[in-house]
């Protein structure tokens, strides 16, 4: 390429984020800052990034922790809290110090988005109740979350104000409780599906410690890259995996997740533009749990060849698909996923390799009464994410009538021969089915 031809990596960075914009914007992110980042020398610039988000219109909802500083203000009050299995024992005399510190915490946030020019309100949102007596251990005043006031905070959200959503709760009469923020973040997240939910704190994510889970990424620094939430009990369930904090952290974002939060990403909030660096980059830099919405897709194995050869019959006939011998589906059956319906199978496909970089997503099919449902959809990507998860650049689709489906799910038409050698000698001229493909790189880079 040319010199002056050549795109600067500004110009890529813009496009990349300009491909997340379209996605998020409308969505809601919650956000669990945790108060011992208040002190940092770039915590100004994180709700800087904060407030950005914002301003793209991505509907964002704060959840400032306060424990360092209830502690610090119990602390200059001669008081220190007692714990029990990892929580608070708020006394009603704490109770007070514990609002004097949420209210400053909160403060000290909307000052900062003040400085940035948006809008945000802290208010009395979270309907509480007394965690009571556990085990005999009396908690006081900590309290649970009961509900979370959505209507209210989707209204502050509708009129471009951020709700920053503060550890107090009230009871119905009005009796207040210090609330876990991570407990009330994962609450708002789940009352509000948020896309995602960030808990940003000091910790650059949940370690690898010894052997890694099966199936899951780790990154250079030794912490999970991401871990789809059915792994997580093996996690939990290894001895030593996980010290108290981590293992806190993992159970909130599983629950989060079982709540319909999509994605829950913990992050180390001292490092300069790790916000924007995780929902803006392909990587991202901490440890993501997402929920696996592929449960009902599956390997396919050789006892399930006479239903797929069932299923795919009638789209033979009519030339959609080409016709395929039990045997030559047996053979591959590695390549084929099905989709099953109370152990039936409703839908089918194979990801089959031409070499190292290249695969042809082929024989889609969902049965006439599960369409439209969104199956296909997810076959498409679960097919995808493993093409990728396998290092492959590319996957192609070869349609005589379905290619506007592959095109919106980010398919392109492009030439014969952009098909490697071999399927292209191959290629049936008479059939003359359109080839497209995609690119997996674009495509995680939209994913986010
Ligand atoms: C293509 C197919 C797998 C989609 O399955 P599905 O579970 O209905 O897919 P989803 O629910 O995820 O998506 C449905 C959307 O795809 C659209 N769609 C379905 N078939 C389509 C086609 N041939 N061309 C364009 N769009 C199509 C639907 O209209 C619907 O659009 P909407 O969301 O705007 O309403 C299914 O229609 C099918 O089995 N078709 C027959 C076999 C076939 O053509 N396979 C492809 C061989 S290459």
């Amino acid at each position: 390429m040319e010199e002056g031809a050549r795109v600067p990596d500004r110009v890529n960075a813009i496009r990349e984020v300009l491909g997340y914009l379209g996605r998020y914007r409308g969505e809601v992110f919650v956000i669990k800052i945790d108060d011992s980042l208040l002190e940092e020398p770039l915590f100004p610039l994180l709700i800087r990034d904060v407030v950005l988000l914002h301003r793209m219109g991505i509907k964002v909802v704060i959840v400032p922790g306060a424990r360092r500083s209830i502690d610090a203000t119990l602390a200059a009050a001669g008081r220190t809290s007692a714990y029990h299995a990892g929580v608070r024992i708020t006394t009603e005399d704490d109770l007070d110090h514990a609002m004097t510190a949420a209210s400053r915490v909160s403060n000290h946030v909307l000052s900062l988005i003040s400085e940035n020019g948006a809008q945000a309100v802290s208010g009395n949102w979270v309907r509480a109740r007394t965690l009571g007596v556990i085990g005999g251990v009396d908690y006081q005043r900590t309290g649970r979350i009961e509900r979370v006031n959505v209507p209210l905070v989707e209204k502050l959200l509708g009129e471009g104000v951020i709700p920053l959503v503060s550890n107090i709760g009230w009871n119905a009469v009005g009796k207040a409780y210090n609330l876990s923020s991570t407990e009330l973040a994962v609450a708002v997240g789940t009352a509000m599906k948020a896309t995602k939910l960030f808990l940003i704190g000091t910790e650059p994510g949940i370690p690898a410690a010894g052997t890694p889970i099966p199936g899951t990424r780790v990154r250079q620094s030794g912490i999970y890259s991401n871990m789809d939430i059915t792994r997580v009990g093996e996690l939990l369930a290894k001895n030593g995996a996980l010290d108290h904090e981590h293992r806190v952290l993992v159970e909130n974002a599983v629950a989060a997740c079982r709540g319909g939060v999509k994605r829950v990403h913990i992050l180390d909030g001292r490092q300069n533009g790790i916000l924007l660096e995780e929902i803006f980059s392909v990587s991202g830099s901490g440890t993501m749990l997402y929920t696996n919405l592929y449960t009902d897709l599956c390997p396919a194995t050789v006892e399930d060849v006479p239903e797929i050869i069932r299923l795919i019959q009638p789209y033979v006939r009519q030339e959609l698909l080409v016709r395929r011998t039990p045997e030559a589906i047996a053979d591959n059956i590695a390549h084929w996923v099905v989709y099953k319906v109370d152990d039936a199978i409703r839908g089918c496909a194979a990801l089959t390799p031409y070499d190292m970089e290249n695969a042809e997503l082929e024989a889609l099919v969902v049965d006439e009464d599960h369409r439209c449902g969104g199956t296909g959809t997810r076959i498409v990507n679960f097919l995808l994410d493993r093409a990728h998860e396998l290092g492959m650049k590319r996957v192609f689709a070869l349609t005589t009538q379905t290619s506007d489906f592959f095109l919106e799910h980010g398919f392109e038409e492009v030439p014969v021969e952009a098909l490697p050698e071999a399927k292209r000698r191959r290629y049936n001229k008479a059939r003359n089915s359109r080839v497209l493909a995609i690119e997996l790189a674009d495509r995680s880079a939209r994913q986010g």
